[in-house]
């Protein structure tokens, strides 16, 4: 086994609402009552070519408006770990986007009880452990993240940390100080998007500021040489998304990729697949798009693979075992 696709691995940054297939997306139109802007799962997928990441979010906000009870969002993420289990995961922490179902009236709790419903089975029906982390949508503001993280309050017992995510450029981490601090302090993991399509002052602020325990894509890290040094010391985890970054045009092809110049540089590099449905292909597809378009070797497919678990929230006994 050599090919990347089912090592075993984990995976770090993965959106359920972005795993969200077209023909799902007719699924539940049809049980819901939603009409839909597409006539066919055909017109739905021709739409998938995206100028940037504001062109990408503005169809996954569309698209999940068939999200509405919390049996949507059991079937979503039961699909996801069938998926994820053909591709090598053993371990998955999994974001969700509050604030993009309540903006629409899908209450807080439907939503966590629905993805809880599957995430509580997934060790047995799949053989995956899973985290949950809630993000805040960064372009909705720092205050609206306070009003989200006090509408989360009641579920924290399922939530294990939290993240920032959506349209990054114009809206710098420093600005959800506030609400990262709360979360620190009531025991959660903190991540954050940076360095995505907005620049390494950014990951600065996610590290500096918001003190994140990972940065979620970071590749433009590459510009800044102090700041790898930085992650590179602190052994700050990357979790790169290569063929989002490709579609969304954050790299122009992915033989152009930064990972080796990160991996070179000393980062903790882990591959992810974003959101799979949108971007063509699920995490193990990651590897092998990677294997096939840098010509990485087998030793640093399983390096990959091994730093994800290390990446990880787990406990170390766990992660050791995994590894
Ligand atoms: N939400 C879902 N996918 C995202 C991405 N790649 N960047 C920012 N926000 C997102
Ligand atoms: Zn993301």
């Amino acid at each position: 086994m050599s090919s990347g696709l089912t090592l075993p691995k984990a995976e770090l940054h993965l959106h359920i609402e972005g795993t969200l297939e077209p023909e799902l997306v007719f699924d539940l139109a049809r049980r819901n009552g939603v009409a839909l802007p597409f006539e066919t799962v055909e017109d739905l997928r021709r739409r998938y070519v995206f100028d940037d990441l504001q062109s990408f979010l503005d169809l996954y906000y569309l698209a999940m408006a068939v999200l509405r009870t919390a049996q949507d969002f059991t079937d979503l993420t039961d699909a996801y770990l069938a998926k994820a289990r053909e591709q090598g995961v053993r371990h998955a922490e999994i974001f969700f986007d509050p604030q993009a179902h309540t903006s629409r009236g899908v209450a807080l709790s439907e939503v966590v009880a629905g993805l809880t419903a599957a995430l509580r089975t997934s060790r047995e029906r799949f053989g995956i452990s899973t985290r949950l982390i809630a993000c805040f949508l960064r372009d909705r503001g720092p205050e609206e993240a306070l009003a989200t993280w006090e509408a989360l309050q009641p579920h924290l017992e399922q939530i294990d940390g939290v993240g920032l995510d959506s349209a990054e450029v114009g809206h710098p981490p420093q600005l959800f100080e506030p609400v990262f601090a709360r979360a620190r302090d009531a025991g959660l993991h903190v991540v954050a998007h940076a360095g995505e399509e907005g620049p390494p002052e950014y990951v600065w602020q996610a590290i500096d500021v918001l003190g994140v325990e990972r940065v979620d894509h970071g590749i433009r890290s590459v510009e800044d040489r102090a700041l790898l040094h930085r992650l590179a010391t602190d052994r700050t985890p990357l979790t790169v998304c290569p063929l989002s970054n490709v579609r969304l045009r954050c790299v122009p092809e992915l033989s152009r990729h930064p990972l080796p110049k990160l991996l070179d540089a000393g980062l903790l590099v882990t591959v992810n697949s974003d959101d799979p449905s949108y971007f063509g292909g699920y995490v193990g597809d990651n590897f092998v798009a990677l294997r096939d378009a840098l010509g990485l070797d087998d030793a640093t497919l399983r390096q990959l693979a091994a730093d994800s678990f290390r990446a990880s929230f787990l406990p170390e006994g766990d992660r050791d075992a995994l590894i």
